[in-house]
């Protein structure tokens, strides 16, 4: 873990109110590993860094995405091309993926989608089969597939049914978790929670990113902890990934 200075390569919004920025960090790129997240500082009027999942690496480049939601993604969705970021990273643990599994689900809710197309890029130069199911209200907020790392078999479902299935994402879960042999998720406390209830889940290794405010981000402040089957838990040092059943879903609200 370094904090560095990144230089910008480029800041695009992707789908409205959603940046992709890529930025060159060697320091980062060459370690970071699906799942782990970075740091980053967005502006003075942010008091703390903000948590950003990796969401792709191409050589030395690392790329976020990210969604406008206040003040500090405000701040990063006008970065320009040259500007730097001060990032603080890899940080996480990161997703385990078994050496023998052969078939991989990947479920995405909304942005969500961020750390599993690093994830599914990785797992398919190791040859695994990837399932990606991407799920968002609308067509306007669901990520696009031109980007997606070919070779990926996609399922898409909003909740209006302006693209794929008019459904939720979880809905149409229990069709493909039979061949899964592993399971990784990334989306909002209610999805996990519905995850948490599913049957077809209970035997499966799933593990869930989490994305829950954090004040440090290196396991000093205790801002992110929760409290799991094994005891109290830093997300941010201890996840954000953690295996679906170990989470006391009760006790984490809902956003
Ligand atoms: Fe400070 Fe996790 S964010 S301990």
């Amino acid at each position: 873990m370094k904090q560095t200075l990144a230089p910008v390569i480029s800041n695009d919004e992707i789908m409205p109110g959603t940046h992709f920025i890529w930025l060159k960090s060697p320091q980062v790129a060459d370690i970071a590993k699906p799942g782990q997240f970075a740091m980053v500082y967005c502006g003075e009027d942010t008091l703390l860094r903000r948590p950003f999942s990796i969401h792709q690496i191409d050589g030395d480049k690392i790329a976020l995405l990210f969604r406008i939601v206040g003040t500090g993604t405000k701040w990063l969705s006008a970065i320009k091309a040259k500007d730097s970021l001060d990032i603080l990273g890899p940080l996480g643990n990161g997703f385990t993926i078994n050496s023998d599994s052969k078939n991989l689900l990947l479920v995405a809710g909304g942005i969500g989608i961020a750390p599993l197309i690093f994830l599914a890029k990785d797992t398919l130069k190791q040859g695994k089969a990837v399932t990606l199911m991407l799920g968002a209200p609308t067509s306007t907020e669901l990520y696009p597939e031109k980007p997606l790392p070919a070779g990926v078999k996609l399922i898409t479902a909003t909740e209006d049914g302006s693209a794929g299935k008019k459904a939720m994402i979880t809905d149409l879960l229990v069709d493909f978790t039979a061949k899964a042999d592993q399971v990784f998720a990334c989306g909002p406390v209610g999805m996990y929670k519905t995850m948490a209830g599913m049957p077809e889940l209970k035997y499966k290794s799933a593990q869930v990113s989490l994305e829950i405010m954090m004040g440090c981000g290196v396991g000093v402040c205790y801002g992110c902890t929760i409290k799991t089957t094994r005891g109290l838990k830093q997300v941010c040092q201890h996840g954000p990934v953690f295996e679906l059943k170990d989470i006391i879903w009760e006790e984490l609200a809902s956003e």
